[in-house]
């Protein structure tokens, strides 16, 4: 069976009564590429918010790399990276630097960070 990076179903979430997020299911198997598409105030940043452990859901059984989100959050987080939209350095940094980053990020010692880099 195919590993899954993410397996949400059923998330809900509303802002006071505000409904964003009414029961969506996303099953994204590992080692693909998945573009969550839609209008501007569909609840996609709210979305990523509550899979990446920045901020609860309402409902849903939620995993992400196989953790339960609601009774391992510290798992999850060990097992992502996440790129802001707007506050991110992306642009401004080689894609070496950003491997460079991101193995520095994960307290990889310089010379493995280097390594995994290249
Ligand atoms: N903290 C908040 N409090 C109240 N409402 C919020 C909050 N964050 C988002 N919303 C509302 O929730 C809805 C979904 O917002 P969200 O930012 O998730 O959409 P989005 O799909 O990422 O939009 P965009 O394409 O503009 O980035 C919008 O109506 C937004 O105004
Ligand atoms: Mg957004």
């Amino acid at each position: 069976m195919t590993n899954l990076a993410i397996a949400a179903h059923g998330l809900h979430k509303s802002y006071g009564d505000k409904v964003v997020l009414d029961g969506i299911d996303i099953t994204v198997p590992e080692g693909t590429v998945f573009s969550l598409l839609g209008p501007n105030g569909a609840g996609k940043t709210t979305a990523v918010k509550i899979l990446s452990t920045l901020i609860g859901a309402d409902a849903g059984d939620l995993r992400v790399g196989g953790h339960d989100l609601a009774t391992d959050p510290q798992a999850v987080r060990a097992s992502i990276g996440v790129t802001g939209q707007f506050s991110a350095v992306d642009g401004l940094i080689t894609g070496e630097e950003n491997m460079l980053l991101m193995a520095d990020l994960h307290h990889l010692p310089k010379q493995e960070g280097r390594r995994v880099a290249a």
